[in-house]
């Protein structure tokens, strides 16, 4: 059975880890924007297409200060997926505004277009999206209903970095844009994140939250915003320099990374190809690479026997595969926001998809045949159940 570690961390990022503390990659100091974050930040900020890039402590930190920098408070609300991980809209919640949650696509999870022209109203301010489990959401059709509401479009691009559709980069056109460089994703330093966009009044917003003192006194486009830069906001989203040296390795490291997991995932749905009932991650015609950050498989039709039978069979399969999506729908899971989340209308693309899929464990770095033997054990369990 394939073993899952707990930290994630491979031989290539000790040696990265070792290069910065050994000097011989460029180290900075921790408080300004030098050495090694500024050269991350600059090969993002031009990997994307993007003038700015900020590097910060993790995804979280990063949609938090995205949703800060448009505004986002009490008496606003942010339209938003009810199919993605929490922190795609606690922070927009924790900052006092309503979120409206769409419902999503049954082919590949993303938010429905229809959903949230529905949903927006006047105090609408912000619309934010995922593109979920790596498959990238339209972007053109949500730069056009962003700006004909007049609305900053915020992208959650943890899942799909690298991916592209219809020619465009994720995360090169939105507002702003964030990311996770934190647990399993593939360009992972333990911890951390990152914040795109092109306008500087947006970036000296994030600097003063999360990154006072040398760096926005700095960096900060405006006189008036440096004249705030010793406290700023007075948070600080910093990402730790030994996860941006790990993390840039991995990045450097991203062609060989990119093809490592997708034949990773061609090895699994090879195995799962002949059972019909079941729907594989799509790509789209117009997606030219899909990033597969996690595998769903879901059933073509909602069966509750076979949604039975299903959760029996995987259990055998220890953590490489396991019944259900990575994330619960957040219209049941942000408990603690309960008065300020609302769903629009039933969510069923989202409950169904909640019911009737199972996940794949991300494999950003397990051994090719560690997911051979897997997959083959996956077959194994399904065969007597779709055959
Ligand atoms: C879609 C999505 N958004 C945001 C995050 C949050 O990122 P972080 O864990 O770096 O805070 C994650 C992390 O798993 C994620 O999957």
């Amino acid at each position: 059975m394939m073993q899952t570690k707990t930290d994630h961390f491979t031989d290539e990022d000790t040696e990265a880890a070792i290069a910065y503390l050994s000097g011989t990659a460029p180290r900075n100091s921790i408080f300004d924007r030098s050495g090694v974050v500024e050269i991350y930040e600059n090969e993002l900020a031009a990997f994307h297409g993007r003038k700015i890039c900020i590097l910060m402590s993790s995804g979280t930190a990063a949609l938090y200060s995205a949703f800060f920098c448009v505004g986002i408070r009490s008496g606003t609300n942010v339209v938003g997926p009810a199919l993605t991980f929490m922190t795609t809209v606690t922070p927009a919640a924790l900052l006092g505004a309503e979120v409206r949650l769409v419902d999503c696509e049954a082919e590949t999870c993303n938010i429905s277009h229809a959903g949230i022209e529905e949903a927006i109203d006047a105090n609408t301010r912000a619309i934010i999206f995922t593109n979920m489990f790596g498959h990238p959401c339209n972007v053109a059709v949500l730069r056009e209903i962003a700006s004909r509401h007049g609305l900053p479009l915020i992208e959650d691009n943890s899942l799909a970095i690298g991916a592209v559709r219809d020619g465009y980069l994720t995360g090169s056109s939105a507002d702003l844009v964030a990311f996770s460089l934190g647990s399993t994703k593939l360009f992972s330093g333990g911890q951390g994140g990152g914040l795109l966009c092109d306008d500087p009044d947006y970036a000296d917003r994030a600097l003063l939250l999360g990154h006072f003192g040398q760096r926005a006194q700095i960096q900060c486009s405006k006189v008036a915003s440096r004249s705030h830069a010793y406290c700023g906001y007075g948070l600080n989203f910093r990402m730790h320099v030994l996860a941006a040296a790990i993390s840039r390795a991995r990045f450097a490291d991203r062609e060989r990374l990119f093809a490592a997991r997708r034949k990773r995932y061609e090895i699994v749905a090879e195995r799962l190809k002949e059972f019909d009932a079941l729907r594989l991650p799509v790509e789209t015609e117009e997606v030219t690479r899909g990033a597969w950050q996690g595998y769903v498989v879901s059933l073509r039709e909602p069966s509750i026997t076979l949604r039975t039978q299903m959760i029996a069979a995987l259990s055998k399969c220890g953590p490489f595969a396991k019944f259900g999506l990575y994330y619960p729908s957040l219209a049941r899971s942000l408990s603690l926001y309960k008065n300020q989340v609302q769903s629009m209308g039933k969510l069923s693309g989202a409950n169904q998809a909640e019911r009737f899929s199972f996940s794949i464990s991300p494999m950003t770095v397990e051994k090719i045949e560690d997911v051979e033997s897997a997959a083959d054990q996956l077959y194994d369990v399904l065969a007597p159940i779709f055959q």
